[in-house]
Order: C-alpha cells, then structure tokens, then sequence
C-alpha cells in the first residue's frame, strides 16, 4: 500500500526507512524537496519524491506529517483539499525552543495535543497519534526486535484509523497498543509515561490497561 510523509527529517526519514523494509510504497515532501530526494535515493524503487505536499498525497492512503509542532497547522491547512477519508497520522511533540535554547511546551499544561491536531483538520479525516514515542534512533534499533516484538503506543478516537495504524506500524516492525482516546495523548510525548519505552506487548498493555 502508499504512505505520503510530509517531513523527512529525523523523525520522518527513519519512519520512511522502517515502513519501507516492511514493504509500504512512499511518497515523500520536504519544506525544499532536497532531504526528500536523499532519501529516496537511499531507500530506492519503494520511494517517489513528489511534486510538492498536496501531491504527496496522490495515490496515498495514508498521510504522515512528520513536522515540527509550530508548522503542523500551516501544512494541514495547505493539503486540507485532499484529506477527505486520509488516514492522518502524526508523531509530532507538542515542543518548540524558547529564547535561551530550551525545549518547551508550546500548548498549555494538560492540553491535548491529539485534540488539538483534530481541531485543525477537515471532516473525513481520521486522526492516529503515532510514531513519535522513540527517538529515531530507537525507532530503527528496536524494530523487528525477536522473539519478542516492541512496542509503538498510538492513540485515536476513531476505530477504523485504528486499525489502519495498526498495520502501519506492524509494517514498521513494531506491535501496535492502543493507549486510548486523542485526550491521552500526552502519556505518548516527551515527558510522558509511555515516551522513549521500548517494552514488549504484555507489559504495554498492563501500562494501558489494554485486553
Ligand atoms: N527526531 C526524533 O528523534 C523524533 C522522535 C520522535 C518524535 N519527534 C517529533 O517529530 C517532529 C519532527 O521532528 P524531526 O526531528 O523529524 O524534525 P526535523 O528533523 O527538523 O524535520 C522536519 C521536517 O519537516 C520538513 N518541513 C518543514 N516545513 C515543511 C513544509 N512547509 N512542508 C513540508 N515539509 C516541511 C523539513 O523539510 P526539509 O528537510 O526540507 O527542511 C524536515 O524534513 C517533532 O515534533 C519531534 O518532536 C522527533
């Protein structure tokens, strides 16, 4: 199947790398398109550049935007025409750097970044908070772990992206746990219980609770 990532920085070109191994086809953007063509020269046949954001989409099921928090917004509302039945799948922290170099919250305590990013997209879309648990590094490391897989904790409020980032991330080489609604999703982001875990299926679902 097609996946568009939209950010092929460090989160966005390890994602790329895992869900290509795991046989997905890629459609890659980038803010200039340059780190979207090394990429894609690294991966090989499974990934295309495409022609800017909106036509990353073209042919994708799914679309991951793998940006920085403060650019989220100003990318969903350019692509927002194409989003209609899109499964929209975001592993960004809510983090920016403040003035003397340190990260920080950019959404007030206890808000919902999930909640937030739902608020900005069109009707149609179907939201998943994912792949932002581990640093890029882990991401690659850990993936296709044996015997026992790792874990990739998403969130949505929405059964059917459910269970269409749960193939995402097995393809990725991870097993899939839910860690509930979009209003959970500060467990998943940095400072979070469930970020930077890299922990098998039993005992992520007795973090989560999960059957
Ligand atoms: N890096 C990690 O290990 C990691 C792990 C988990 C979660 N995260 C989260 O993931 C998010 C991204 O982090 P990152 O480290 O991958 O950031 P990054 O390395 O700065 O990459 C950001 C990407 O966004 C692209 N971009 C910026 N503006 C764009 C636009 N208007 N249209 C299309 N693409 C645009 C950039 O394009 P260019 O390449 O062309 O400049 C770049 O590829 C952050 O919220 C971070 O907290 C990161």
């Amino acid at each position: 199947m097609t996946t568009a990532i939209i950010g092929t920085g460090g989160i966005g070109s390890a994602i790329a790398r895992q869900l290509a191994s795991g046989g997905e086809t890629l459609r890659l953007s980038s803010a200039d398109n340059e780190s979207a063509r090394r990429l894609a020269a690294q991966i090989g046949g499974a990934a295309v550049v495409a022609a800017g954001n909106r036509d990353a989409l073209q042919g994708a099921g799914t679309v991951v935007l793998a940006l920085r928090f403060t650019v989220l917004k100003s990318v969903i509302d350019e692509i927002a025409g194409s989003l209609a039945g899109q499964l929209v799948v975001v592993p960004s922290n809510p983090l920016t750097l403040d003035a003397h170099g340190n990260l920080t919250r950019v959404l007030p305590e206890g808000q919902s970044s999930g909640e937030v990013v739902a608020g900005w997209l069109p009707a149609g879309a179907r939201l998943a908070m994912a792949f932002g648990t581990l640093t890029a590094d882990l991401l690659e490391s850990a993936a296709n772990r044996s015997p026992e897989p790792a874990v990739l904790f998403y969130v949505t409020d929405d059964d059917r992206a459910g269970e269409e980032v749960e193939r995402l991330i097995r393809t990725a080489g991870f097993e899939p746990v839910k860690a509930g609604g979009l209003g959970q999703s500060s467990r998943l982001e940095v400072g979070g219980d469930l970020h930077d875990l890299v922990v098998g299926p039993a005992k992520a679902r007795s973090l989560t609770g999960a059957a």
